[in-house]
């Protein structure tokens, strides 16, 4: 496929989309399409002449092919509707919103999502550009990460057109759907969010126009037009989701205080690396995400110096070391690869900090070979050879080979990608702020108020991390509490991460006060963390198992998926 053309009725009451995809093909003959959950009454060629058509066997990772032949280069319109449990759609009750009265609609395409919300290739090795039609109530407004076209009114309803200028894969599609506003930022950006954030939001991400040119100075030109935000509603699953020109963002990200920031300096950096440069499948994810998180770093170093950039980098290898041992624990060591065996493996299940952090660290150790105004010349040459393309593995080690040809002679590339665990040959990653905190690990004891009001929340996560390993984690657990009431904290990561080292070094917490926790944030990371040490721990398993079923229908149609697959993990005590 090349082009779609997709019109979309959104139909609140009944959950579902009815559209018509109309898709053209430079090629004849069969074509099997990727759906999930979707009905489809017609296939046509043309606008109007009917063909027949076929559902293939469904896969319960990959869904259902739709199959039928096409004449030479022609135009093909599927007319569907989408399941009301769509995978990549979220559909949000009013009461669930910040506005109370209207309600919301949001996509997620990555990975393997956009199929249950259009037949499509499915692939992040096909790119397509598109036009869309989106029709909704007139109350509400339909945005799309693409470049708006037009806005129509006719009765109680209002169709909005958008449309790409770049050709995307179908895990960028994304659409959002609620009562939304938006504030200017700079010229190439503003954020949107329903009213009652926007002026905070707008606050929050003031400092968008500097990381955009501190990237560009980094990576060559922003070639996606607008870098707009949208802020969603707390059931998001990610922090942050780089859709082009339409960065979705957890509200969590909102914190008040720009501690966040980094989620957009990440999201920001997928523009070049994951949005220019595409991983061609999810075994190379690493290639997006070990790229962005490497780009983010040296983003951040740029920003806010050295020893910030590097306490985020010591953060993800402790996030990485989870990772690590949940694989092995799961008898799953095979994930730990860079490139990643997913063959009967559900993506989202698969997720994890490793094509992150392990693909940071790859890339930190070929840096450090060459030295970085030669790496730094590299990524721009790696970005502008492959921009606006779709690449594997083995394309980027060829590359690599070609123009820095030294240091495969210094790097064992093939241990990094395609070992398991953690070569113990890593860059050494400096941080003022870790080596503090270190002391204080070291010394065995929790920090003064005097100590943490230097601290940020990742400088907080990284002690709560770190004082797990001691002997006496319970008790400092508890005394943490006492000083710093953490367990009522305002910036939810730092909840969470209180949460996490009372459940695993097995100190006393409030199980109503977790409750609420779980109920207010819909972020998958911290709930699928803190579900796999309760359901995992005898004390706890029953007892979590029902605050699930209790609580899960706040959340993403993903993120039940991920957490309900953990319910039956072996107990580890
Ligand atoms: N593209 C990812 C989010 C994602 C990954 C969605 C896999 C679906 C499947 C996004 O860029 C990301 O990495 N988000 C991070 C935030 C970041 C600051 C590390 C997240 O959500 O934690
Ligand atoms: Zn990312």
């Amino acid at each position: 496929m090349d082009h779609l053309m997709w019109r979309v009725r959104v139909d609140f009451d009944s959950r579902t989309l009815h559209a018509e995809a109309t898709i053209s093909f430079n090629k004849h003959g069969n074509v099997v399409l990727d759906t999930r959950g979707l009905i489809v009454s017609r296939v046509m060629v043309g606008t109007s002449t009917d063909i027949s058509f076929e559902m293939g066997d469904t896969d319960p990772i990959l869904g259902t092919p739709l199959i039928f032949e096409v004449p030479a280069n022609c135009v093909v319109k599927i007319v569907y509707t989408t399941s009301p449990d769509a995978m990549a759609l979220q559909w949000i009750e009013p009461a669930q919103t910040a506005g109370k009265k209207l309600p919301y609609l949001y996509s997620q395409g990555e990975p393997i999502h956009a199929r249950s919300m259009v037949p499509c290739h499915d692939s992040p090795g096909v790119r397509f550009i598109f036009t869309a039609h989106v029709e909704v109530p007139s109350s509400l407004r339909a945005i799309m990460a693409a470049t708006f076209v037009e806005r129509s009114v006719s009765g109680t309803l209002a169709t909005e057109v958008w449309e790409t200028d770049h050709p995307i894969p179908a895990y960028l599609l994304a659409l959002a759907v609620g009562n939304l506003e938006s504030r200017e930022l700079s010229p190439r950006s503003r954020v949107w969010s329903e009213p009652e954030m926007v002026e905070k939001a707008a606050w929050e991400f003031a400092g968008v126009e500097q990381m955009m040119q501190a990237a560009e100075r980094l990576f060559g030109k922003y070639q996606w037009g607008r870098f707009d935000i949208l802020v969603m509603p707390p059931s998001f699953p990610y922090g942050g989701m780089e859709n082009p020109g339409l960065t979705f963002v957890t509200p969590l990200t909102v914190a008040g205080d720009r501690s966040s920031v980094y989620v957009i300096v990440h999201e920001l950096a997928h523009a070049w690396t994951g949005n220019l440069v595409t991983n061609r499948t999810w075994c190379d994810f690493w290639l997006n995400e070990g790229w962005t998180t490497w780009a983010e770093m040296r983003l951040m170093e740029a920003l806010y110096g050295a020893d910030i950039a590097g306490l985020q980098a010591l953060r993800g290898r402790q996030e990485l070391e989870r990772s690590m041992k949940d694989f092995l624990q799961k008898g799953k060591s095979k994930l730990t690869r860079l490139f990643t065996p997913l063959a009967g493996e559900d993506p989202d299940n698969a997720f994890s900090q490793i094509p992150y952090t392990k693909g940071y660290l790859f890339l930190r150790v070929i840096e450090e070979a060459v030295g970085r105004e030669e790496f730094d010349a590299f990524v721009k040459k790696y970005i502008a050879a492959f921009a606006f393309k779709s690449i594997g593995t083995m394309d980027f080690l060829e590359f690599l080979g070609r123009e820095l040809p030294d240091a495969g002679e210094r790097v064992p590339y093939a241990e990094w990608v395609y070992g398991e665990g953690l070569l113990e040959a890593v860059p050494v990653i400096t941080s003022k702020i870790v080596d503090s905190i270190h002391t204080l690990v070291a010394m065995h004891t929790i920090p003064t108020h005097k100590d943490a009001a230097q601290w940020n929340p990742v400088a907080w996560l990284y002690y709560l991390a770190a004082i797990l390993r001691d002997a006496n984690a319970c008790t400092l657990c508890s005394a943490l509490e006492e000083s710093f009431h953490l367990s009522t904290e305002g910036n939810a990561r730092k909840r969470w991460a209180w949460y996490m080292l009372a459940i695993e070094s097995e100190a006393e917490y409030d199980h109503t006060n977790l409750v609420m926790f779980l109920k207010s944030i819909g972020n998958m990371y911290y709930l699928k963390t803190l579900f796999k040490e309760l359901f995992t721990r005898r004390a706890s398993r029953e007892w979590a198992i029902s605050v699930f079923e209790y609580v899960c229908h706040l959340y993403h149609p993903i993120t039940i998926k991920v957490i309900g697959a953990q319910k039956n993990l072996p107990l580890i005590d």
